[in-house]
Formats: C-alpha cells, sequence, structure tokens
C-alpha cells in the first residue's frame, strides 16, 4: 500500500506517544516503503527547539523504541528529510494561523496540497482546543479543500458518557465522522484483527459460536507493569476507564459481534455497537454482585519489592481508584443469551498476557461417568499478546488406561517468518489512507461508556473506605476467583513457561 502525499501534524510532539509509538510507526512505514517522496511530518509543540534538535530527539527515541533493530541509517536519513518542527501553544488560535502558513509554504506543499492529518497526541484536555483552533485557522474538513483533511483522536476518548458525547459534539463541528480517527491500539494488533478471518473464515467454528455450544467467554488482560510515572493520569482513570472501557470491550464485540454484510468498515462497526447495545444497562445490585475492584498492596513482583499503589507518586494516599477490575456482563440476544462474558484486567500481576478464552459446554458424561470428575470442558484460547496464537484443549484417552485426559493443539504464529507491523504502524497507515474498521466510531464510544458510567455509578454508591487488596505478583483478588466459582467455573491457567518454550 502506497499512501498518498500527506502533511501530518503531530500536536504533542514533544510528548512521550511521539516518541515511543508515532515515530517508529513512521520510520517502519519509511522501511516497508508505504510513504511516497511528497509526506512531511510536522511536530507542533510549545518547546523551544531547533528543528535540528527536534529530529534529533527522534532519532535517539527510534534507537531506544523500535521493535526492529538496528536502525537502518538510509530510511531514517530519507524520513528525516521531512521531519519539520513548528513552535506553538496548543490554546493559542495565531499559532495555527502560522501553522496554515507553514503548510502551504513547505517544500512538498505542491505535492501533498491540503491533504492533512491532524494527529491529537497531547493531553486529552487539548482535544476540543485544538480542534476548535484548526476550526479557526480554516484547518477543518470542508468544502473546496483539495485533498482530505483528517483527526487522529487518542485515548482516553471522554472520562464517562456525557463528556465523551460533549467531545463528539465538538468534534463534529470541525470534522464529520468519516474524517475522524479514534485510536483503540488494541484494534491494531495482529491477532485482534485475526479474530474476523478465523471466525468468518472458516466453517468449523462459528457453527458452534453461540449459547448452544458455548458456556461462558473470558477475556483477560493481565499486566506485570505498575503504575510506574503515570499516577497522575491514572489515579483519575483507574482500571475500568484506562482499559475496560476501551480495549476490553473492543476484544468483547469483536468476539460476540454477528457476520457484517461486508469487510467495509461501516458494516463492521455496525456489529459491533450492536453487541453493545444488546447489553442492558446493569442495575447498581447487578453490579456489585457481578463486579470486582481491586488495589495492589505492596509485594514482590519478578525478585522486586513493589511499594503499595497508594503510594506510588502522584497518588492520594486514601486513594480508592481500581488497579485491577472484573466485570461479568451479558448480552441479551438471541446468540448470546445467558452466555456470561468474564472480562477482567489489572496491573502488577504475574504475568503480562492478554488471552480470549472461549469455553464450551461441559459433554453429557453418560458415558463417562465413572471419570466425570476429570472430564474437561473444551477451550479455545486465543492469545493476542505476547505470544499470538490458538489453541484448542480437548480431551483424548490416556494411553493403556481407560482415563480421560486434556490434549492441546497449537498455533503460534510467530513460528512463521512473517513481519509483524506493530499496532500503530497498522494504524497510522490506515488513517492515512482514510480506512476506519481498526478505529471506533463515536456510537461504539458512547455505548462503551454507558456500561461503564452504570458500573461506576454503583461503585459511588458503595460506601468504602480500602478497597480488596491484591498482592503484586498474584492474578488478581480473591474476590475475582469466587466470581467465577460461585457459578461453577474456573478462570483459564496463565499461558506457562513450558508452553512459551515450546517456540
Ligand atoms: C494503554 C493503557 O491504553 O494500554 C495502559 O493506558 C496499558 O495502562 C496499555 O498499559 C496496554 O497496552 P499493551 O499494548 O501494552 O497491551
Amino acid at each position: 500500500i502506497k499512501v498518498p502525499p500527506t502533511a501530518v501534524v503531530i500536536f504533542g510532539a514533544s510528548g512521550d506517544l511521539t516518541h515511543r509509538k508515532i515515530i517508529p510507526a513512521f520510520y517502519h512505514l519509511q522501511k516497508n516503503g508505504h510513504l511516497p517522496d511528497g509526506m512531511a511530518i510536522i511536530g507542533f509543540a510549545r518547546r523551544e527547539q531547533s528543528e535540528q534538535q527536534f529530529r534529533e530527539g527522534l532519532r535517539q527515541s527510534l534507537e531506544d523504541f523500535s521493535h526492529t533493530q538496528p536502525i537502518d541509517q538510509s530510511v531514517w536519513t530519507a524520513l528525516e528529510s521531512h521531519l519539520y518542527y513548528h513552535k506553538g501553544d496548543l490554546s493559542n488560535p495565531e499559532d495555527y494561523v502560522a501553522l496554515a502558513e507553514r503548510l502551504r509554504t513547505l517544500p512538498e506543499a505542491s505535492a501533498f496540497r491540503e491533504n492533512h492529518l491532524f494527529y491529537l497526541a497531547t493531553a486529552p484536555n487539548f482535544f476540543p482546543v485544538v480542534a476548535e483552533n484548526l476550526g479557526k485557522a480554516g484547518l477543518h474538513a470542508r468544502e473546496g479543500v483539495t485533498g482530505c483533511r483528517r483527526l487522529i483522536v487518542e485515548k482516553p476518548f471522554g472520562t464517562d458518557l456525557p463528556s465523551a458525547r460533549s467531545l463528539n459534539e465538538t468534534l463534529h463541528k470541525v470534522f464529520p465522522e468519516r474524517c475522524i480517527f479514534r485510536i483503540d491500539h488494541y484494534l491494531g494488533k495482529e491477532n485482534v484483527q485475526n479474530l474476523l478471518y478465523f471466525r468468518f473464515g472458516n466453517s468449523i467454528f462459528e457453527p458452534l459460536w453461540d449459547r448452544r455450544y458455548i458456556d461462558h467467554v473470558q477475556i483477560t488482560v493481565a499486566e506485570t507493569q505498575t503504575i510506574g510515572s503515570r499516577g497522575g493520569y491514572y489515579d483519575m482513570a483507574g482500571a475500568s476507564r484506562d482499559m475496560l472501557q476501551n480495549h476490553l470491550m473492543q476484544l468483547f464485540t469483536l468476539i460476540a459481534m454477528e457476520p457484517p454484510a461486508s469487510l467495509e468498515a461501516e458494516s463492521i462497526r455496525d456489529e459491533k455497537v450492536k453487541v453493545l447495545r444488546s447489553v442492558p444497562t446493569p442495575t447498581s445490585e447487578e453490579v456489585l454482585r457481578n463486579s470486582v475492584r481491586a488495589q495492589y498492596g505492596p509485594g514482590i513482583l519478578g525478585g522486586r519489592t513493589v511499594r503499595p499503589y497508594r503510594e506510588e507518586d502522584r497518588v492520594s494516599r486514601r486513594s480508592l481508584t481500581e488497579t485491577y477490575v472484573c466485570l461479568r456482563l451479558e448480552i441479551d440476544n438471541w446468540r448470546w443469551s445467558g452466555v456470561p462474558f468474564y472480562l477482567r484486567t489489572g496491573k502488577a500481576l504475574s504475568q503480562q498476557y492478554t488471552e480470549i478464552c472461549i469455553v464450551f459446554h461441559r459433554p453429557p458424561c453418560v458415558l463417562f461417568a465413572h471419570s466425570l470428575k476429570h472430564i474437561a470442558r473444551n477451550w479455545l484460547k486465543i492469545r493476542i499478546q505476547p505470544i499470538e496464537g490458538i489453541h484448542l484443549l480437548f480431551n483424548t484417552k490416556v494411553p493403556a488406561q481407560p482415563l480421560i485426559q486434556e490434549a492441546r493443539m497449537n498455533f503460534y504464529y510467530r513460528r512463521q517468518d512473517h513481519y509483524f507491523p506493530e499496532a500503530y504502524e497498522r494504524l497510522l497507515l490506515d488513517a492515512l489512507i482514510g480506512e476506519s474498521t481498526l478505529f471506533t466510531r463515536s456510537d461504539e464510544v458512547e455505548q462503551a461508556w454507558r456500561i461503564v458510567d452504570a458500573v461506576q455509578e454503583a461503585w459511588k454508591e458503595e460506601e468504602l473506605d480500602r478497597l480488596p487488596l491484591y498482592a503484586p505478583g498474584s492474578m488478581g483478588p480473591v474476590e475475582a476467583e469466587e466470581l467465577l466459582r460461585r457459578e461453577g467455573r474456573r478462570w483459564g491457567d496463565p499461558p506457562c513457561e513450558e508452553e512459551e518454550q515450546l517456540l
């Protein structure tokens, strides 16, 4: 894929995201031959620095953060000559007028014309400010523009339903929905994209994909990292806003959606929204029964002493912010009625992995009544990361004995010799060509907030002076084990080292 010549303006160009993700993504797009000559990438930030200093800083970040090493100097040289720095204050409308002038006079201007992609990589409180200022400077999407003007918006998209709605309204004043690309980087992950191919590109799984055969579904995003330096942001967000509203909900919709009418973005997104619409807003009582929130306390993780969440920098010493959340959801439609979906995510856990488990009903055990205790359900495990794969667990006979044992068939993506693009590389490429399947639509975001808001509301009503604590290096609080146990279920085992050594 070759993208049309475009000027990409990154607002928040001195920030972490630009250095860690965006520039490495551009480097790989350049390396893989996706970028034409007439591209320009303009960093917009307040910091006083020369173009040369800006470029050198990005070069260093590439060394630090690129997922492929060493850096190919010829690729960097080609990219660097199209990198510019524009000093500006996000709140100052005049700086956008100057930006518009700069865009008209860059050496590549005759190639990219008015193909502009504005990337909001700023703190979220600036999203509406930048959008409004782009409008004032005439840089918005409108009739008469020779090219496409698009906007990429990073997460978090709002902090609840009212704020997400209001942000949508502000953005829609300057960019129509088809020009807005809301990032959820989980959608850029290979094995997340594979969910549609796997489900609808095979005839052996989809016929089983409903309440008649599936007992329940588990979605786990487990992280070993603690909050580190992100306390200021995280203490306001917590796991439900930081991960559940976006990444987990996205995995949930992709696993539960009906087959789309086509692979067009709107068809797919329509089906995803339908799933969310079919989740009834839980009452407070249901939330309290069907959710677990917890915070990490003191402990040891990977041999290192970890301080409790409440002692992290920029976290309130009396914080009631959850670093772990588990939520049981049901979908009120023909396919899924009565099938629980358990979603969980947490920080400072024992293992780092993302996995979706489809757990089938137990077979009727007339034949194996004597070994009933040992007959396991069939599990289909879709591992999103770190080692992308698909695993099918089924029962077989123990040789020479009349007993049943669990066996597994493993598929590992990385055994094939493919290049794995980073999520941001894929997403940037799509935004540059105007392909919006892997971005969240306004109604999707709002529906996800509707559910998460109900959870937050119920939690607020529950008066707590502290949250249940879990030990860093565990798989979370016992309450989350209990939530499944009381329904006769258990969480899937985390990937074991042995499994990873199979590679
Ligand atoms: C981000 C969250 O959106 O996703 C982080 O803000 C989280 O808290 C990260 O660590 C996880 O992403 P990944 O790709 O490392 O699984």
